[in-house]
């Protein structure tokens, strides 16, 4: 019997995972942005080194409204209508920059705190 092969993931400070369902937005318009991560990304450093942010395509978080939406963890931030335009304030400002951009946030997950 041959072994099962254990996949293999390059460590990363943040991971993105954006919405590409039907239901948030229209015309492959998420599945456009999440196309451009990659460019996105090497461009403002974030394609390696210590603040990498690691990229997934997802098909629904259930919050079908005014998209593209998308998530990054671990910090818990929810991000909605992540235009272009949009998408290059959160590079700089949260991935690169580390401070969340407040007014596209559409829900913030606290760390659930250990209780003593
Ligand atoms: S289809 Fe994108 S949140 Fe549901």
């Amino acid at each position: 019997m041959s072994e099962l092969e254990k996949p293999k993931m390059m460590a990363y400070a943040r991971h993105m995972l954006v919405c590409v369902g039907p239901r948030c937005t229209e015309d492959g318009q998420s599945q456009k942005l999440f196309e451009s991560l990659g460019e996105k990304f090497k461009q403002a450093g974030l394609n390696k080194g210590d603040l990498r942010v690691k990229r997934t395509r997802t098909h629904c978080f259930a919050t079908c409204k005014s998209g593209p939406v998308l998530c990054v963890q671990p910090d818990g931030i929810w991000y909605y209508n992540v235009t272009p335009a949009n998408l290059d304030r959160i590079i700089q400002q949260h991935l690169v920059g580390g401070e969340p951009v407040e007014e596209l946030i559409y829900h913030r997950q606290e760390p659930a705190c250990a209780h003593g």
